[in-house]
């Protein structure tokens, strides 16, 4: 049974609040009126076609501002728009790509993680638990040549389902790393297999959950960034066959060929599984 979450809404909104608007900004460069004007007047209208079919009133129009004001005071807007949004942004993004498939990138990825050899453990405690996995597999470009010293940056939740800087008490770069793959595209990184991941019950998403009947879960994943010079880098999840949630994430980012497979190996409770990435051309 997986620990349960608590209390963590409104610090780990507000870390992943913080990690987006570093990378992100607050202004919108560039912005181009026209589709600006088009996108939110849709928007707008879907939402004036919603009440009107629904014939939503004052009361459930009041909670329904009450519970914006409450996502943004909670810091949970990348998390509502990482679960409830992203898949069809990512589902349009990847329509022109032949390589491997990637899914959504979710609110925890951290930039610039410690570099890692091509064979290598990801940082993690000396007393880490959860069932250790040998996670290996090749680079390659869509005509099959070997991507030398691609970059594999890989992220993900501990057995407990806490992620390292979005919860407290985790060393900083605990179960996150840069690793760079051999001359031949190969990696093999060390690592534990994640637990399924609540996303925060006491925030403002929780409450949704709640009140709407759903659950809070995703399947246990690993986070990937793969990259080369030259391709398109490729943001994706990685889950477990037969794992808790595989047939309803709540966020909607499980895809077939993203399902990994381990098999024991070694010795003790060790398992091991290959999965081979093909980056577009750029
Ligand atoms: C969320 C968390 C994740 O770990 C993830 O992969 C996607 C979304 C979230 O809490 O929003
Ligand atoms: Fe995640």
């Amino acid at each position: 049974m997986t620990e349960i979450v608590t209390d963590t809404a409104a610090a780990s909104g507000a870390a992943a609040t913080e990690q987006f608007r570093s990378r992100q900004g607050s202004g919108v460069p560039g912005a181009d009126t026209q589709r600006v004007d088009t996108l939110v007047t849709e928007l707008l209208t879907a939402t004036h076609d919603i009440i009107r079919r629904h014939k939503v009133t004052y009361e459930e129009y009041n909670a329904l501002k009450a519970w914006l004001i409450r996502v943004g005071e909670d810091g949970e807007w990348p998390l509502f728009l990482d679960v409830w949004v992203e898949h069809v942004v990512e589902e349009v993004a990847g329509e022109s790509r032949e390589g491997s498939k990637g899914t959504i990138e979710g609110p925890y990825y951290v930039p610039d993680a410690p570099a890692l050899p091509a064979e290598a453990a990801l940082p993690m405690r000396q007393d880490e638990t959860g069932t250790p996995l040998v996670f290996q597999g090749q680079v390659t470009s869509v005509d099959g040549s070997a991507l030398a010293a691609a970059k594999v940056e890989i992220w993900q939740a501990d057995a407990a389902g806490y992620y390292s800087q979005f919860a407290p008490d985790l060393p900083q770069w605990n179960l996150r790393g840069t690793v760079i793959a051999d001359e031949s595209g190969c990696f093999k990184i060390r690592t534990i297999q994640p637990a399924p991941y609540q996303i925060p019950t006491d925030g403002a998403c929780g409450s949704l959950v709640a009140t709407a009947g759903w659950h809070p879960w995703r399947p246990a994943h690993l986070h990937l960034k793969v990259s080369a010079p030259g391709h398109r880098l490729i943001t994706t999840q990685l889950y477990f066959r037969g794992g808790e949630h595989v047939d309803d994430d709540i966020a909607s980012a499980v895809k077939p060929a993203l399902i990994l497979d381990p098999k024991p190996a070694g010795s003790g409770n060790d398992h091991e599984v290959t999965y081979d990435f093909v980056l577009d051309r750029a």
